[in-house]
C-alpha cells in the first residue's frame, strides 16, 4: 500500500510539472527507485542509493550488472575439465583473474533459459576480440558454436557478446585466448520488464491491488501485514472469471517468469494452494492471433514458481494473464510478485529501457545492443563509451 501510494504521488508530481509548461525530468524522491516515473529499482552494492540515472557509487549488487545494474546475472556452476582453482571467476571481483593455462571455461546454468548476451571482463585489452562462445541446448550433449554472435566493446577491459538462441540453453562455454586473461563472466538473465507495468485484476479484494504484484516486493513470508500491502488478491466469488492481467508499455521478449505465491507456510490450508493449477497466458499486441499458454501441472503448492518457455515465445509480448481454475475451495487469484525477465523490443536504430535512445554507431546501418547501445562496428567518430554517447577528449 505504502509503495503504491508513493508511486502514484510521484506520477502526479511529474504530470503537474509538465502541465505547468516545464517538462523537466523529475528527481525521483522515492528511496531505492529511479527513472522519470520512479519505475526502476536500484540494485547497488550494499543496498546503496542510486542516482537518477540508476548509477551506483560502489557498483552493482553482485546479482545484477550492466547499465544501471538492471540485468540479472544468471547463476551458474563451473563444470568439468579443470581441477584448477576457479575462485577468480566466481568471486564477483573484476580484478582477480585467471592464473592458469585454461583454454576454455564451461558453466552450467542453475536455471536454464534462452541465451541473449554475456559480458566478459579481462585484464588485457589485446584479448577483447579473442573470444569464442558456444552453448549446449537442453536435451543435447553436443556443444553448438554461436556462429552469429556479435560483440561490442564496453571499455578497455570489457566486451559484450550477444548470442541470441531460440531454445533453452544449459551450458555456456567460452574459449579462445580471452580465457587466459579472463577475470569475470556475466551471463545475462535479462531485466525484470514486469516491474511497475500496468496491472489489472477482475475485482480487487480490500487493498490487495493488482499493482502490488509488480511493485518489486514479494513480501515477508507469514507476515500478513507485509503480504497485504505487497500482494494482489481478486475478490471472492468471481468463479472462473477471476484473473490478473499485466500490460506492457512497450512490447517485450521474455525468457522466464518467476511468480511468488502468497508465502504463508504456517497457514498452508488458507492461501498457498490457491495458485495450484494456475494458467499463464501470453499475447502479442491486438490484431495478432498468437498465444503462449503455460499450465501448472498441479501437485503441492509451491512458494515460488519458475516458468521457462521452451522454445522461446516466438512473438513480441504485449499482455499476460494469470487465471486459476475454479474448484470447490478456490476461485481467487493472489500473487505476491510476478517477475518477467527479458528485454524490450525496440525498432531498428533505437535502444534503452524504454527504447528512448538512438544508436550512435560507426556504421550507421548497424543495429546496436538494445540493452546497452553498444555497437559491433564501434562508436560513431568522436564518440566512445558503453552507449557511444561520451565525446572523445
Ligand atoms: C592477468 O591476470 C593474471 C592473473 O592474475 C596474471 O597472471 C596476468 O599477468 C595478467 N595479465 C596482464 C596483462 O595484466
Ligand atoms: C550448483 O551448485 C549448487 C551448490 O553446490 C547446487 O545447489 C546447484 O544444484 C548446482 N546447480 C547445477 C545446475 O548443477
Ligand atoms: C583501462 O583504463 C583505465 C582507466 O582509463 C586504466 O586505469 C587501466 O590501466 C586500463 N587497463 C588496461 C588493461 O589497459
Ligand atoms: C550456424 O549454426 C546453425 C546451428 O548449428 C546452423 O544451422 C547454421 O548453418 C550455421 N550457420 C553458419 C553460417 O555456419
Ligand atoms: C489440479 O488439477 C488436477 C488435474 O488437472 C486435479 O486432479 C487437482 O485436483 C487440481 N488441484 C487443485 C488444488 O485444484
Ligand atoms: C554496415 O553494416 C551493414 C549491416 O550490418 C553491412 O551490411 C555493411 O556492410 C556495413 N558497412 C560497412 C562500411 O562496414
Amino acid at each position: 500500500m505504502g509503495a503504491c501510494a508513493i508511486y502514484v504521488l510521484g506520477f502526479v508530481v511529474l504530470i503537474s510539472a509538465c502541465l505547468s509548461g516545464i517538462c523537466l525530468a523529475q528527481q525521483c524522491n522515492q528511496e531505492g527507485w529511479f527513472g522519470d516515473k520512479c519505475q526502476f529499482q536500484c540494485h547497488c552494492a550494499g543496498n546503496g542509493e542510486c542516482s537518477q540515472s540508476g548509477t551506483c557509487s560502489d557498483g552493482c549488487d553482485p546479482q545484477w550488472f550492466g547499465p544501471a545494474c538492471q540485468y540479472d546475472v544468471s547463476e551458474y556452476n563451473i563444470s568439468g575439465g579443470s581441477e584448477s582453482d576457479l575462485s577468480w571467476l566466481t568471486d564477483d571481483d573484476d580484478t582477480t583473474c585467471n592464473t592458469d593455462d585454461l583454454e576454455s571455461v564451461t558453466t552450467v546454468l542453475d536455471t536454464p533459459h534462452t541465451l541473449t548476451w554475456v559480458r566478459v571482463v579481462v585484464n588485457s585489452t589485446a584479448l577483447l576480440d579473442q573470444c569464442e562462445l558456444s552453448y549446449q541446448l537442453k536435451d543435447s550433449d553436443a556443444s553448438t558454436p554461436c556462429n552469429d554472435s556479435r560483440s561490442a566493446t564496453v571499455d578497455n577491459t570489457t566486451v559484450d557478446i550477444s548470442c541470441p538462441t531460440k531454445d533453452v540453453v544449459t551450458h555456456v562455454t567460452l574459449s579462445g585466448s580471452i580465457v587466459r586473461g579472463m577475470c569475470s563472466l556475466y551471463i545475462s538473465g535479462g531485466r525484470n520488464v514486469a516491474l511497475k507495468q500496468t496491472a489489472y485484476q477482475s475485482q480487487t479484494y480490500n487493498e490487495w491491488y493488482a499493482s502490488n504484484a509488480v511493485d518489486g516486493n514479494p513480501g515477508i513470508p507469514d507476515n500478513l501485514a507485509s503480504l497485504q500491502s505487497t500482494c494482489s488478491h481478486t475478490h471472492y466469488g468471481l468463479g472462473d472469471s477471476a484473473y490478473w492481467r499485466l500490460v506492457f508499455s512497450i512490447d517485450v521478449d521474455i525468457n522466464r517468469f518467476i511468480i511468488y505465491n502468497r508465502r504463508e507456510p504456517s497457514r498452508r490450508d488458507c492461501c498457498e494452494k490457491r495458485l495450484v493449477n494456475f494458467t499463464l497466458e501470453v499475447f502479442p499486441s491486438t490484431g495478432q492471433n498468437r498465444q503462449y499458454t503455460y499450465t501448472d501441472p498441479g501437485g503441492p503448492a509451491q512458494q515460488v514458481y519458475t516458468v521457462v518457455p521452451s522454445p522461446q515465445i516466438g512473438f513480441p509480448i504485449k499482455t499476460i494473464f494469470i487465471h486459476v481454475r475454479k474448484n470447490r475451495q478456490n476461485d481467487i487469484v493472489t500473487l505476491c510478485e510476478v517477475y518477467a525477465f527479458g528485454e524490450v523490443v525496440c525498432p531498428p536504430g533505437k535502444f534503452g529501457r524504454q527504447c528512448e535512445r538512438d544508436c550512435n554507431c560507426f556504421n550507421q546501418t548497424d543495429t546496436c545492443f538494445v540493452s546497452t547501445g553498444g555497437c559491433p562496428s564501434g562508436c560513431a567518430a568522436g564518440y566512445t563509451g558503453e552507449d557511444c554517447y561520451t565525446r572523445k577528449a
